[in-house]
């Protein structure tokens, strides 16, 4: 297992943040999501540093999808990132810390009115407009609040990003944003003037997620650029901010081999200038909603092991007491991670096991032949880079309760979500 942030190994057992695994384990039991502040927010600080953020006054907007409990959210005002958010929820987790409100960017493909109207009367900075049903929704409650609201528009660029195909999004056939290519974007614009309380600041485009090759990116500066021309020219409005999205790809196994978030940034940064210095236009600001590449490595995941079943010239099922309620990724997408056993890590005899998890679902694997060492009921063993996409997507199938996170950092622990008791599992049911 590749060691991430304050990970180190001391005596053959792990160590996160200065704190033993083991003994996170036993103080507050497992399955429990340990996160790694420390990393969290030295990703925060490289992003902004070399996406300039303060030098060209470009924006980096922390997408709250990934993880976003309100110590997460207290974090991203602290480092003095943006935030992207998609849904009431995540916009009440903003308000819940006094995020500040002109700095949320407010995505979906359906907001609902209620969220709409939340929105509104919370004063994001920028909504970020998906469809015609919005805007209609958005000019009608401006005109009736007497105000003025800033908008982007997300803009389907038909880029293909090689990923998977659950989580491309900037292809054609997607359910979000208007199309760039079949002539929805234009008549869009050429109608925008009956938008009179909304104001075209920005273009949004998000190519997908997990993505290691900076060409799709590079791609998508060049069309947005133009597209900032072609708007000026054509429909005499400046477009000021453009928000490229987020995608970058994060090491999850020894086949992925992601770029550093300064060469990541200094790419796209390098070729807005030249793309705008060719087109004869100013660079607009930009704006990037990494969500992935700030948490993922940053948060990990202790179980302990239960049953193990022997097949016979077939494979060893180890059982964990979690699963697909803390970790859907590798059911959904089939997504690959490392383990190892945390009081184990450079001793022990390899085994190639399967890690399963307890959900009465065959599919509710969590790593398919893996080498590990020294294996047995009652170890603790450690999944890394859960931290994105894995406590925000948990659920309570099977009527599992949901996992404590615990924060660790310098040599200390701070439980930033308590695990769900069954009472509490119980509390919204009549
Ligand atoms: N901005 C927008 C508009 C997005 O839709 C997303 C992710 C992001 C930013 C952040 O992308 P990131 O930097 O995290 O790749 N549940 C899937 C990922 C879904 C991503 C959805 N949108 C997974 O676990 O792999």
């Amino acid at each position: 297992m590749k060691l991430h942030g304050t990970m180190m190994v001391q005596n053959d057992q792990l160590y996160i943040g200065g704190m033993s695994c083991l003994e996170l384990a036993q103080t507050y039991q497992t399955p429990l999501y340990v996160f790694d502040e420390q990393l969290a927010r030295k990703n925060c600080q490289e992003y902004m540093k070399h996406f300039k953020a303060k030098e060209n006054n470009n924006r980096v907007a922390y997408a709250g999808k990934a993880f976003l409990p309100l110590h997460m959210c207290r974090l991203i005002k602290d480092e003095g990132l943006y935030l992207d958010v998609v849904s009431g929820g995540e916009l009440y987790t903003a308000h819940k810390v006094n995020f500040p409100m002109e700095k949320v960017l407010f995505h979906g493909n359906n907001k609902t009115i209620e969220e709409i109207q939340m929105g509104l009367d919370l004063g994001v900075g920028r909504f970020v407009v998906d469809n015609y049903y919005e805007l209609d929704l958005l000019e009608q409650f401006c005109k009736e609040k007497q105000m003025k609201q800033a908008i982007y528009l997300r803009i389907t660029p038909g880029i293909e990003a090689h990923t998977h195909d659950y989580i491309k999004t900037g292809q054609i056939d997607s359910k979000f944003g208007f199309t760039l290519t079949n002539g929805d974007l234009s008549e869009c614009l050429s109608n925008f003037h009956q938008y009179q309380h909304l104001e075209l600041i920005g273009l949004h485009a998000h190519i997908g997620s997990q993505i290691f090759d900076v060409t799709p990116f590079l791609d998508e500066v060049d069309i947005m650029m133009r597209l900032v021309k072609e708007i000026q020219e054509c429909y005499d409005i400046q477009i000021k901010e453009v928000d490229l999205g987020g995608g970058m790809g994060v090491y999850y196994t020894k086949k992925d081999q992601p770029k550093t978030i300064q060469q990541f940034c200094e790419a796209i940064i390098e070729r807005a200038a030249a793309s705008c210095e060719a087109l004869g236009i100013e660079v607009p600001i930009l704006v990037i909603e990494p969500g992935r590449s700030i948490v993922a490595n940053a948060g990990s995941t202790l179980y302990t092991v239960g049953s193990m079943k022997d097949i016979k010239d077939v494979r060893t099922y180890v059982g964990v007491d979690g699963g697909m309620t803390d970790n859907i990724r590798p059911s959904l997408y089939q997504a690959g991670y490392e383990c190892s056993i945390v009081t184990k890590m450079r001793t022990g005899e390899p085994k190639q096991v399967t890690i399963a998890g307890k959900c009465c679902e065959s599919g509710d694997i969590l790593i398919t032949d893996v080498d590990i060492k020294g294996i047995e009921t009652g170890d603790i063993l450690i999944i890394a880079s859960t931290g994105a996409y894995g406590y925000s997507m948990s659920s309570n199938y099977n009527k599992i309760p949901k996992a404590a996170i615990v924060s660790v950092l310098n040599g200390e622990a701070q439980v930033i979500c308590k695990r769900q008791s069954l009472e509490e599992l119980l509390s919204l049911e009549v």
